[in-house]
């Protein structure tokens, strides 16, 4: 497939999932913000959109046949959303109180000397409470209900807009915490468990944006063509 600078950076990613690493890297917003041409979100970084798209076809050269995918748009809505609970909550969940038990060891060690780790901690505290809050929802309202015959159009629509709502919330918590840290880039005093702390925040910004996407670009409209 030929991509111009009008194509969409979520198409992109949807043709081909691993992409998102490339796009992670640029800095270039591919789940929330994904739906728009990529002429546009490159000229907003100064970048040119034909020399980004040259260069992914390097990375995926360079990458090679290692590079192939599950094609997640093949699925159904409950097959795709059976996928994220699997790989994207069971993730969080596991995830995200390790990091906050070991952000309150990081400030309680080095608060005095980076002052930034407390709003860090708060910051990942909310972000936490309202991820917790936002699977539930998502599995309770949403992905039970995505079996043939058990679903309504009417009822479906107002679940997915406030999801999507919360999906741009967490982008903007994940821009803070990619803030606080410049970019998860450890001072060089940092102890190990410091260091795990930016290791694993990268991570799972890296993983939730996957995970929007997937949901957002993927899953929704998905659901709404199946419910047409
Ligand atoms: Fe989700
Ligand atoms: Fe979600």
């Amino acid at each position: 497939m030929t991509y111009d600078s009008t194509t969409t950076v979520a198409e992109i990613v949807a043709d081909r999932p691993a992409r998102s690493r490339f796009f992670e890297r640029l800095g270039i917003d591919y789940c929330c913000g994904g739906k728009r041409p990529i002429g546009e979100l490159c000229a907003e970084r100064g970048l040119d959109a034909q020399s980004v798209l040259d260069a992914l076809s390097a990375f995926e050269h360079a990458a090679g046949s290692s590079n192939v995918a599950t094609d997640l748009r093949a699925l159904t809505a409950e097959e795709l959303s059976d996928h994220i609970v699997a790989r994207h909550h069971t993730y969080l969940r596991r995830e995200l109180p390790r990091l906050l038990a070991i952000s309150t060891k990081v400030i309680e060690a080095h608060g005095d000397r980076e002052p930034r780790l407390g709003p860090l901690n708060g910051e990942l505290t909310a972000l936490t409470r309202a991820l917790e809050r936002h699977l539930d929802r998502e599995e309770s309202s949403l992905f039970s209900h995505l079996a043939p015959n058990s679903r309504s159009a009417h009822s479906l629509l107002p679940v997915i807009a406030a999801l999507e709502e919360e999906h741009r919330e967490a982008g903007e918590a994940l821009r803070r915490i990619r803030s606080l840290t410049d970019g998860y880039a450890a001072p060089e005093w940092a102890c190990n468990t410091y260091r795990a702390l930016y290791d694993g925040l990268r991570e799972l910004e890296a993983d939730l944006h996957e995970h929007i996407h997937e949901e957002n670009n993927l899953l929704f409209p998905r659901i709404l063509q199946e419910i047409r």
